[in-house]
């Protein structure tokens, strides 16, 4: 059997690691915002060359906390990938603002920056990018667009951690680049857990606020705000793990190159080009006979996944909002994408024959 994820097995090198670290974690009796999130917050800045990090409890609460700092109008619009996963909209709801969905490219699947100014309007505040699959967006022009219409720019890097476009880490381009650690992700924890990068101080005293009860000095609020910590354990974990992260990017980017080379045209396959440096958080295929692929896989014992066979425009929490809306390149993508195994636990071996076999299907 050729397994999608299993965690057990990609986790445990670091376990093994852990395990020294936990008794002197569990000895020290601090578990809430304490020298390990402080550690791992200095840490993970400076992995990615940023100026702040602030830990918080997962990956939609970092978008949360981020759109929320903006103190934006309650009907501002916020543009969004149309095929992004479900979090992504549901943070813009949760804020009270509007998300206005955008197509993605047909081959790179991320947000196709010609169509962002055609949704555009007097209420448009942020553009919230997402860096699906482990890809960057293709950021200068979207950059531009938001010096041009002064926009706040929103990175949502929860599938890119330590993806780069021309040499700048996912996370850094924004005014926010938010993470999920949630365990699946090439950086995932013990749990949930996540972070905020920001370019500000003020932002990052701001984020330090909302995730604390809206406070920084101890009893003491001065915002109203949310309680998302993220927790000590989970930061004594991903201060290991963090040490790996350009290791265990390196191992995916291998198997993804096997996937390139060896699997036969017939399959639209991840683009990949010189000015990025691509993660793999998922390598996709497509076909139109996608269903008829991955059951033929799961004969043959490769366990496939995808992601996602629903678009968030057509969930029955929020499908009325984009009622009457079309979005034919994103429902694409969600019709014929397969997600091959790439895990860290995966050998090259196991890539080999899942593309030997993937090129047996007719
Ligand atoms: C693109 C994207 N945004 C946001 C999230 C939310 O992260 P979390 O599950 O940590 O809340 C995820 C999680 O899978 C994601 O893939």
């Amino acid at each position: 059997m050729i397994e999608y994820e299993n965690l057990k097995k990609t986790n445990k090198f670091f376990l093994n690691k852990f395990k020294q670290e936990y008794k002197k974690f569990s000895s020290r009796g601090q578990y809430v915002l304490s020298e390990k999130v402080l550690n791992f917050e200095k840490n993970f800045s400076s992995f990615l060359n940023a100026s702040f990090c602030s830990g918080v409890g997962n990956g939609l609460d970092a978008l949360i906390l981020s759109l929320e700092s903006l103190k934006l109008p309650k009907d501002s619009e916020v543009i969004v990938p149309a095929n992004t996963y479900y979090a992504t909209i549901l943070a813009v709801l949760r804020c009270g603002l509007k998300p206005v969905l955008v197509e993605p490219d047909y081959y790179t699947c991320n947000i196709d920056y010609k169509e962002i100014v055609k949704k555009i309007t007097k209420k448009t505040r942020v553009i919230l990018v997402v860096h699906l699959y482990g890809k960057v967006c293709e950021m200068e022009p979207i950059i531009e667009i938001c010096k041009e219409y002064k926009l706040y720019l929103v990175e949502d890097c929860a599938q890119a951690h330590g993806a780069k476009y021309r040499n700048k880490f996912a996370g850094t381009f924004g005014d926010f680049g938010c993470f999920s650690f949630y365990p699946t992700k090439n950086l995932g924890c013990l749990g949930d857990g996540g972070a905020v990068i920001s370019k500000k101080k003020i932002d990052y005293r701001s984020i330090k606020m909302l995730r604390n009860y809206g406070s920084i000095e101890r009893y003491k609020n001065e915002i109203v705000g949310f309680n998302s910590r993220l927790d000590e354990f989970q930061a004594a974990f991903l201060n290991i793990k963090l040490k790996y992260l350009n290791k265990i990017n390196a191992h995916k980017r291998n198997l993804a190159s096997i996937y390139n080379k060896k699997l036969n045209n017939r399959f639209v396959k991840p683009v990949t080009k010189k000015d990025y440096f691509d993660v793999f958080y998922i390598y996709n295929v497509r076909s139109h006979k996608r269903d008829k692929l991955q059951k033929f896989l799961r004969e043959r014992k490769i366990i496939t996944d995808i992601h996602y066979p629903l678009p968030p425009y057509k969930q029955n929490a929020i499908k009325a909002l984009f009622e009457n809306q079309k979005f034919p390149i994103s429902d694409e993508i969600h019709k014929t994408t397969l997600s091959l195994p790439i895990s860290y636990m995966n050998t090259e071996k196991e890539v080999e024959k899942v593309s030997d076999i993937a090129n047996k299907f007719i």
